[in-house]
């Protein structure tokens, strides 16, 4: 037995990509997973992240946006990238481009809800079509060599459920492994991430898994792999102000103190400043993040208006320092829990820091406007 797990393990396609055994990933976030927030996860244990979603006919009619943000830093080891398309032809054609620029692996997202992008039959709007689906992989494996995937949800909604159809298209497309968001389209982030059906798909398919939903703390990610058997797990909110959740996920290490709290945010502020200078666009994005990294401390609200007033990023620099600075006099050195609890002391995602839906909805639909 234990030959048979060693040897698929050497074989899988996360040991090709170099990645630990534990295979854990930060997932491509829509208005979040630039590079500087992925070299703060990787630098404390993610073993691979992607960039955000990017458009297909995006990549197509080469909008420099997108371009723009498939951007990959010197620095990072591990790399992939996700892509939807209206067509199997049109994935296939970007992902022709895509194989040619340095990306280690690429997903196709058949998952994202948000409703302009599946208007136009991205994202989840594939889902109903499992013959589509098989199409699409099959140009995308047509495409490229290199690892690939995709990203899906159980199905359209609880009375379609789908996920064996589309799982043995995806399998028999070609990809090399498969991500299963545990939620239908037509859930929201109040929904139960259903550990069931992801453990029957672990034992339908003959390719690795990666469980996905609710995973904010190493109990959660231990939990999914022990009810369902996947080969690893991804995390999306459980990252969000927490990057931190990648060294409890490898390492069980907790909780963060002051100086390791203040010493990364101020390393993402510098890194964000060094890719979009002081202003616009990136402060607006780091101004999300800081208000996501201010949870778990005694005096975060009051932090969180002066961020919120803030214009320029080297203004936010010492608004961190003296914050930290109160917290040390004050005693308060060790960061609580940044999330509340479920009926079962499950870590839940707090609606307070909600954009719940506008998460990948809202940022999805801003980022979408423009490209598709
Ligand atoms: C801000 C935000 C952006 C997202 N963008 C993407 C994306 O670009 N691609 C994708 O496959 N999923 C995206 N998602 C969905 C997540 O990857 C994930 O499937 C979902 O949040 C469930 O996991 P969780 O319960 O651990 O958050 C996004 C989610 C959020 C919160």
């Amino acid at each position: 037995m234990e030959t048979t797990i060693k040897k698929a393990l050497k074989d899988s396609p996360f040991s090709t990509l170099g990645l630990s055994e534990s295979n854990i990933l930060l997932a491509p976030l829509a208005g979040v997973s630039d590079h500087p927030f992925r070299r703060i996860c990787s630098s404390l244990g993610a073993d691979l992240t992607y960039v955000e979603m990017i458009s297909a006919t995006a990549m197509i009619y080469e909008s420099r946006r997108t371009f723009d943000m498939l951007k990959r830093h010197e620095s990072e080891a591990k790399l992939g990238v996700q892509i939807t398309g209206r067509s199997a032809e049109e994935v296939g054609q970007a992902i022709a481009v895509l194989d040619k620029m340095p990306f280690d692996t690429i997903d196709i997202n058949m998952g994202c809800p948000v409703s302009k992008v599946v208007k136009n039959g991205c994202g989840s709007g594939i889902l109903r079509d499992p013959e589509r689906v098989f199409k699409t992989v099959k140009a995308a494996r047509d495409s490229t060599d290199k690892p690939l995937s995709a990203k899906f949800r159980l199905g359209w909604d609880h009375q379609s459920m789908n996920w064996p159809e589309v799982a043995d298209a995806i399998e028999s497309g070609g990809a090399d492994w498969m991500t299963i968001h545990g939620r239908f389209r037509s859930d929201d982030y109040g929904a139960p991430v259903n550990l069931e059906q992801i453990a029957a798909m672990k034992r339908r398919i003959g390719i690795p898994l990666i469980g996905n939903g609710n995973i904010f703390s190493r109990s959660d990610a231990l939990y999914m792999r022990e009810c369902t058997g996947v080969d690893g797990v991804m995390v999306s909110r459980g990252a969000l102000g927490n990057p931190w959740i990648f060294r409890d996920l490898a390492s069980g290490q907790t909780p963060v103190t002051i100086d390791e709290w203040e010493d990364v945010v101020l390393k993402h502020l510098k890194w964000q400043q060094e890719e979009y200078g002081n202003s616009g666009s990136g402060a607006v994005c780091m101004r999300k993040h800081l208000l996501w990294y201010a949870k778990g401390w005694p005096g975060a609200k009051k932090l969180r208006e002066e961020i919120n007033s803030v214009e320029l990023l080297s203004d936010c620099e010492n608004l961190v320092v003296n914050f930290a600075a109160g917290c040390r006099d004050s005693g308060e050195t060790l960061r609580a829990d940044v999330w509340p609890k479920d009926q079962d002391n499950r870590f839940m995602w707090d609606p307070k820091f909600d954009m719940d839906r506008k998460l990948d909805r809202g940022v999805g639909d801003d980022q979408m406007e423009s490209i598709l």
